[in-house]
């Protein structure tokens, strides 16, 4: 899809632009916004609405053929004028987007009220519109031999802008569409099978992202990770017979003595559970145990196309969790690179151990924030639904700017997380009679035990943690990756390089 940007004067009106489509607005108590006034000269917008065709209920649309200079306006519904919520304008861009997704016209002018949402301004409206246009194209049928040829619509998007807002408008649409693509491949490597997204498969993938935006890229295997004596990390991975991969990429924006800010994804690419094996019915979703290293990888995707002065580096620990006569058994006992040893009492609880190694890896760089990012428990699913990610962090003044700097990025980019707590108390869940820690802490509070047992490994710098379980992909009819949460990370990013 193939997004520009024009700018509108009263002289150089949107009636006069020639396309396949106008899309304009109208409220839902039957006022025509002002973009689709200057369409209306003979009148027939104000019909269509007069006569009930219409509501300007937030998500309706009504398409219309003319004879003016666009073959066709369609009209959408905003909801309630001066005071269209966030759901509203998201409800009619998603309209507009499958409309225009089975359209017969190749191009459209969107001249949308970019600012109408109460309280956000030009840059959240496009981006939410490029996020829903784009979301609307976004195909899972790579593996299907017949596509669907339904979603060939219109692919040349113009949006209009007022002069006065050329410039900026180019800006947050340059960053809008580099933060769509950096969505579409964290979906794409999510929704991809567990016999093709191997942890290889996602080395590579970095090594190309490398290539192609000039990042830096390393990729240790089980030998380097012995040697650093990643004895948690190693232990999940003895079940498979693919090989383990770290993986390091440097996008290096700032300036050079900066302290970056560094990113840790889980990599799991299928989770069975090991030894404490998960039950059969939907553990083919545990293909999507990958899905922080997704979120990673597309995160620097955004980064490095948007060119962001900032210091980021993203670290990857990808293995396999399977069961097999090496497999790590309930009862083992391993020692972290870190030196605290673990009793790992269930081998399902497999992501906290191959982040504590990455986690400890990490102090080498002296950041200047950790944020870690993992479809870790099951519990924060029960905890916050599908809506929202946990977000983690230890609670004292530096953790709680961090903390307010994520959760406001999240909710700027339409990708929210809700803070959950770590006290003392939850982590004497993790006591073991023989190490130093067990990898679970019994089912009350779940997702914050998981949290406790990370925050152990991370005491050396400023540190977040997101479980995005329940916000990284969907189940059911709709089954798949959603993406999330490149726009929270990738807008958390945008806002330090911007301090
Ligand atoms: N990858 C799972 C977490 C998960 C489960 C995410 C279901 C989304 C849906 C993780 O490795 C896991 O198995 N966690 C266990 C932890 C338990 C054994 C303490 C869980 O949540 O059941
Ligand atoms: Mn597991
Ligand atoms: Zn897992």
């Amino acid at each position: 899809m193939d997004f520009s940007i024009k700018a509108f004067s009263t002289k150089n009106g949107i009636s006069q632009h020639k396309t396949g489509c106008t899309v304009v607005g109208v409220y839902d108590n039957g006022k025509l916004t002002t973009e689709a006034k200057a369409l209306d000269d003979n009148g027939m917008l104000t019909a269509a609405v007069k006569s009930g065709d219409i509501t300007g209920k937030a998500g309706s649309t009504l398409l219309l053929r003319t004879t003016g200079s666009a073959q066709r306006v369609l009209l959408a519904g905003l909801g309630a004028e001066g005071a269209v919520t966030d759901r509203n304008f998201i409800a009619a861009v998603q309209a507009v987007a499958r409309v225009l997704a089975t359209l017969g016209s190749a191009d459209a002018l969107l001249a949308l009220p970019l600012d109408a949402t109460s309280g956000r301004d030009t840059h959240w409206g496009m981006r939410t519109l490029v996020t829903a246009l784009r979301e609307s194209i976004y195909r899972s049928d790579a593996l299907k031999s017949k596509k669907d040829e339904s979603k060939s619509g219109v692919r040349k998007i113009t949006i209009g802008v007022a002069e006065a807002q050329l410039a900026e408008a180019k800006r947050v649409l340059t960053q809008a569409v580099a933060l769509a693509n950096g969505a579409d491949l964290a979906k794409t490597l999510g929704n991809l099978p567990p016999n093709i997204c191997t942890p290889t498969y996602l080395a590579t993938t970095a090594k190309q992202l490398a290539k192609e935006f000039k990042l830096g890229v390393e990729v240790l295997d089980r030998k380097q990770l012995e040697a650093l004596k990643m004895g948690s990390f190693l232990s999940v991975t003895n079940g498979s017979e693919q090989p383990p991969k770290f993986i390091v990429l440097k996008h290096m924006g700032g300036k050079a003595k900066d302290a970056p800010v560094v990113l840790v994804g889980k990599g799991i690419t299928f989770d069975t559970g090991g030894i404490s094996l998960k039950p059969g019915s939907g553990m083919d979703e545990m293909k999507y145990d990958m899905c922080g290293a997704a979120s990673v990888l597309g995160t620097f995707r955004a980064i490095a196309e948007m060119q962001l002065k900032l210091n980021v580096i993203g670290v990857i620990p990808a293995c396999e969790n399977m069961p097999s006569g090496r497999a790590t058994r309930p009862g083992d006992i391993v020692t972290s690179m870190s030196g605290q040893t673990i009793e790992i009492l269930n081998t399902d609880a497999e992501g906290r151990l191959i982040l504590c190694d990455a986690l400890t890896y990490v102090e080498r760089f002296k950041p200047a924030a950790v944020v870690d990012i993992a479809t870790l428990t099951g519990a924060c699913v029960t905890a916050l639904g599908h809506h929202n990610s946990g977000l983690f962090t230890r609670h004292d003044d530096a953790h709680d700017a961090l903390a307010t700097e994520l959760l406001s990025a999240g909710k700027a980019a339409n990708d929210t997380a809700w803070r959950m707590p770590i006290e003392e108390p939850y982590q004497e869940q993790l006591k073991s009679n023989f190490a130093d820690i067990a990898n679970i802490g019994g089912p009350p509070g779940g997702s914050i035990t998981a949290a406790c047992f990370l925050e152990r490994f991370t005491r050396k710098y400023t540190w977040a943690h997101l479980d995005i379980a329940g916000t990284a992909w969907r189940s059911g009819v709709a089954k798949g990756a959603t993406g999330r949460p490149v726009p929270l990370l990738t807008n958390f990013l945008i806002g330090r390089a911007g301090k």
